[in-house]
């Protein structure tokens, strides 16, 4: 495994690889690596012959700076884990390398997209991966890019900045990933108290209530309208928003419009710890 800290080099050495003939797949990352960057990796090893993992803690995608500097960071532990998993490549520029000492990004407008749910609840968060993704696809020159479907809405941003802008590159969305007791893995989650823990588990209790009721038959706003109220009462749990979309366009998903797939989505804080989670839900 090699590592490179200059876009250049890794231009030089992606070349090295592509020249023999390799599919190129690339795993873009913010470090503090868990299960769920594993999954994404060995979803690149399935179809590509190398994987180059990037590691950049993007400050432009932070609508809050303390969230910036609290991000978790375990470079060594991340490089023993990419190196142990065969992880060809591993770009880990530093904010001069990609910003070149301009961190103001442009805003991006793919509408609803980018603006409802985290795009209205985290200001300026898409503009800021927006702009590090096309840099990082820029820089990498992959055959295939790899995102878990944790973050739902950014993988969807991302298929249309893939779609309007790197033709042939194809972005592969990947299961989302619980740990045992059943919270969705999240860097931020070493942040979480074990008091925290459980009542974080409340996210995927509710919207698994939601997928449910609603596969049950009942009517999408009754479903949402009962789990909201027993939501409110929960103390301890700062909602975002808790709703039902359509995964393409994060258009709130009712009943008497389409029918098929949708997605329960949630996003709160727990003492200070932002999280999200989502599932599928089939609609009738
Ligand atoms: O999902 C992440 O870790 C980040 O948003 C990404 C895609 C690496 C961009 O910084």
């Amino acid at each position: 495994m090699i590592t490179v800290k200059k876009k250049e080099l890794l231009a030089k050495e992606v070349g090295r690889l592509k020249l023999q003939g390799a599919q190129i797949g690339f795993v873009p990352t913010m470090g503090a690596l868990h299960h769920g960057h594993e999954s994404l990796i060995f979803e690149a090893q399935k179809m590509c012959d190398a994987v180059v993992l990037s590691i950049f803690v993007n400050p432009t995608q932070f609508n809050k700076a303390s969230d910036f500097e609290t991000y978790p960071e375990t470079l060594e532990a991340d490089l023993q884990r990419a190196e142990r998993l065969g992880v060809q490549i591993v770009f880990m520029p530093d904010v001069e390398e990609m910003y070149k000492g301009n961190l103001v990004v442009n805003s991006v407008d793919y509408g609803p997209l980018t603006h409802s749910f985290e795009g209205q609840h985290r200001q300026g968060h898409f503009d800021g991966v927006v702009a590090v993704v096309r840099k990082l696809f820029e820089a990498v020159d992959a055959d295939c890019a790899y995102f878990g479907e944790k973050d739902l809405q950014q993988l969807a941003v991302i298929r249309r900045l893939a779609q309007e802008e790197f033709a042939g590159l194809q972005i592969k969305g990947c299961a989302l990933i619980r740990d045992v007791d059943g919270l969705a893995l999240s860097s931020r989650n070493v942040r979480l108290s074990q008091e925290e823990r459980v009542k974080a588990l409340k996210l995927n209790a509710w919207i698994h209530a939601l997928k449910h009721t609603i596969e049950a038959g009942r009517s999408i706003e009754s479903a949402l309208e009962s789990i909201l109220t027993a939501v409110k009462n929960e103390e301890g749990i700062a909602l975002e928003y808790l709703d039902l979309v359509d995964p393409e366009n994060f258009e709130p998903r009712r009943s008497g419009t389409d029918r098929g797939e949708a997605y329960a989505v949630v996003a709160a804080s727990v003492g200070g710890v932002r999280l999200i989670d989502n599932c599928r839900v089939l609609c009738s």
